[in-house]
């Protein structure tokens, strides 16, 4: 699985470096190319000659080579990488992770980073219970990364309890595992809708409302980097993908993206509903500047767009997964069963905004994934890219694997 994968191992001060050698003897074993990036004290634990004798390159610890001048570029390195393994993580590396103190190239590489990260602590128990690290470690995982939490056992200071760093096969088998299921979606054609629609008024104003696509791009993201082949149809966001496997095809009102999902729909395996669709629109759209009135209100007759979902959902064919969300603000499991009886889906997304973290504009959401079954599975808050990964497990598990 990790045949030609190239992994950045961030190596960060602490006694379990000396384990790290193994781990990356095994990652070179494995076929992967790995970058050892050494903090600055990482090197009074292990030397970077060891590091680099096993993989075969350079160990790079500072920003730039003192002799030669010869840069070395945290961006290039966090764009390069496959995933990023961050073992030992001591308390002051996963604090530098999670506040972004970038004072060294292990945090700069990090931050640059789009690949997967893996973080496997290692220090004192006292340090590891500490609220200050239990939330560094919540927060890094509210970005998304990946904790591969430490065991319990004698310490370095010969105190027993939770602190040691995981054994490096068992790292390993952390990382062929991931790599393994990212391949569970492969051959299958997703549709999916992102982002929020905008129904103008005249030149200047419009209705709309507070989507930001994140969510939509995270599934796509996610069911991409699994094999699939996506279409993300969306409407009018901030965001971008450089991913080869997602085709974007932009759209501005409920009108457009109709028009864009009926005529991709048959051809879909899976589609995924996530745009926040204006219901309405104004039956008239002025094609100058609407002046103030001589009245103190006004008046704009709207009517009702097409319901994509529901359209998706009134011709879909055997073996066609549709996954619909809904977002709620009150009886939020009565109203979101409602949508998913009524648009003839598989699953329904929940996300309500009386949870705080759910919803618009946020890095995370807060999610129920009613199924058509009955079945509720309910989650914490988390990123939106981990909230991506448990929608299309649940589609993989549940339903493509049937
Ligand atoms: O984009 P983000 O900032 O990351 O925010 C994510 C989100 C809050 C937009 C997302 O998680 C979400 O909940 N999307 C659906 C929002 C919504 O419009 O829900 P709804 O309950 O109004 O619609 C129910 C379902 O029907 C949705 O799948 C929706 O895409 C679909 N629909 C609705 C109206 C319509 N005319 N056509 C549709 O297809």
């Amino acid at each position: 699985m990790l045949k030609g994968k190239k992994i950045i191992l961030g190596v960060s001060g602490g006694i379990a470096a000396y384990k790290t050698v193994i781990l990356a003897r095994l990652l070179v074993k494995s076929g992967a190319e790995v970058q050892v990036i050494m903090t600055p004290n990482a090197k009074e634990f292990i030397t970077p000659l060891t590091m680099s004798t096993i993989t075969s390159k350079p160990v790079i610890s500072d920003f730039f080579t003192a002799n030669t001048g010869e840069w070395h570029s945290h961006v290039n390195l966090g764009l390069w990488a496959d995933a990023m393994v961050v073992a030992p993580a001591t308390a002051s590396t996963i604090a530098k992770m999670a506040h972004g103190v970038a004072d060294n190239m292990l945090i700069t590489t990090y931050l640059s980073s789009k690949s997967p990260i893996f973080v496997a602590p290692a220090m004192d128990l006292d340090m590891m219970r500490h609220p200050t690290t239990v939330h560094n470690l919540e927060l890094l995982k509210s970005y998304g990364n990946h904790v591969i939490e430490p065991t319990e056992g004698e310490l370095a200071s010969h105190l027993v309890g939770k602190g040691r760093m995981e054994e490096p096969e068992n790292i390993l088998k952390v990382l062929s595992d991931y790599f393994a299921t990212t391949e569970d979606m492969a051959g299958r054609r997703v549709l999916i809708t992102a982002g929020p629609t905008v129904e103008n008024i005249d030149p200047v104003r419009f209705i709309s409302n507070h989507s930001s696509g994140k969510m939509g791009y995270a599934i796509a993201e996610e069911c991409a980097n699994r094999g699939a082949e996506v279409t993300l149809v969306s409407g009018p966001v901030s965001l971008s993908t450089a991913n080869e496997r997602i085709t974007v095809v932009p759209v501005t009102t409920a009108i457009e993206m109709h028009e864009s999902v009926m005529a991709r729909c048959e051809e879909s395996d899976v589609v995924v509903l996530c745009a926040a669709v204006a219901d309405y629109r104004a039956e008239q759209v002025c094609d100058k500047k609407m002046k103030r009135g001589s009245t103190n209100t006004l008046t704009i007759k709207l009517v009702e767009n097409p319901d994509i979902a529901k359209a998706v959902g009134a011709k879909r064919h055997d073996g066609q997964i549709l996954v619909g969300f809904a977002l709620e603000t009150d009886n939020e499991e009565e109203h979101a069963r409602a949508k998913l009886e009524k648009k003839n889906l598989d699953m329904i997304v929940l996300n309500s905004l009386q949870d705080k973290g759910a919803g618009f504009g946020t890095d995370t959401n807060k999610v129920k994934i009613l199924e058509r079954n009955g079945a509720i599975n309910a989650y914490e808050c988390k990123s939106k890219k981990m909230v991506a990964k448990d929608i299309v497990d649940i589609v993989v598990n549940n339903y493509l694997k049937k």
